[in-house]
């Protein structure tokens, strides 16, 4: 099976808290991030649901008075773009004010529980889907049809810890580059970097690189040890 290279891209805190909002040094490293992150050549990046609502936008999702049922089948608006912007969205939360995010073509991940209204809605609007199963999400099928559908081979996972944490679980990490941010957060109750249950198995870890960079900030590149 081939699926795409995934790296999880990510800028935590020394104690791998990833809510930046506290930080001095927040912009500085999302500076770092996007720098570092356009030097993998990636064809694509994902993210979760929550992570992607400030991107997406509050479009009004309009009710259908009549209509067909809309068979579950994937729905491509184009496959040809240099680079596209992926969410993991199960049951159809996110408004979507428009295919492209920048440069970048929307595709949405689904399950089929959504309603044809949800469905009616992207498709009014461009924004591709693929249904990543019946009721949960299977990600190696998602990844398969990603590479299949898109041609991406190479796919940056940029959190946050909750659809990271479904990746680790899986299984479907091969790299992780860390911007380490020069704070020590301390909260509790905060997304970290990978918001995994307790019957995920921790994975070793080989050391590719490390780099100081500008403002303290640290990138560290690892191998998922399989
Ligand atoms: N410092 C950094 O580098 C960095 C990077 C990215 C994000 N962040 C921060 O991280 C925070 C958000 O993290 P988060 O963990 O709360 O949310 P998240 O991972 O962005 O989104 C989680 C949601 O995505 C959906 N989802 C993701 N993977 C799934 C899967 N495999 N199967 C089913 N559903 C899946 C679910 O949506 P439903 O809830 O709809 O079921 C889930 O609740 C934000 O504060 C953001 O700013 C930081």
């Amino acid at each position: 099976m081939t699926r795409p290279h995934v790296i999880c891209h990510m800028g935590p805190s020394v104690d791998g808290r990833i809510v930046t909002g506290r930080w001095s040094v927040s912009r500085a490293l999302s500076a770092a991030y996007e720098e570092t992150a356009a030097t993998f050549g990636a064809d694509a990046w994902i993210i979760g649901r929550v992570s992607m609502e400030p991107y997406a936008g509050n479009a009004e999702v309009p009710g259908r008075d009549h209509g067909e049922p809309i068979p579950r089948v994937d729905f491509i608006d184009r496959d040809d773009a240099d680079s596209y912007a992926i969410a993991i969205d199960p049951s159809g939360k996110l408004r979507w004010e428009s295919n492209m995010i920048d440069e970048e073509h929307v595709i949405t991940i689904l399950t089929e529980s959504v309603d044809d209204d949800y469905l009616a809605f992207l498709q009014s609007k461009g924004v591709s889907y693929l249904f990543g199963g019946r009721e949960r999400i299977d990600l190696p099928m998602v990844l398969q049809k990603l590479a299949d559908t898109f041609d991406i081979q190479t796919l940056l996972l940029e959190g946050g810890g909750n659809i990271n944490g479904t990746f680790l679980e899986a299984d479907c990490i091969d790299e992780l580059s860390l911007l380490i941010a020069p704070v020590a957060d301390g909260a509790t109750n905060v997304a970290t970097l990978f918001d995994a249950g307790e019957s995920t198995p921790a994975r070793p870890l080989e050391l590719i690189s490390v780099e100081q960079r500008e403002d303290s900030i640290v990138w560290i590149r690892y191998k998922v040890k399989r």
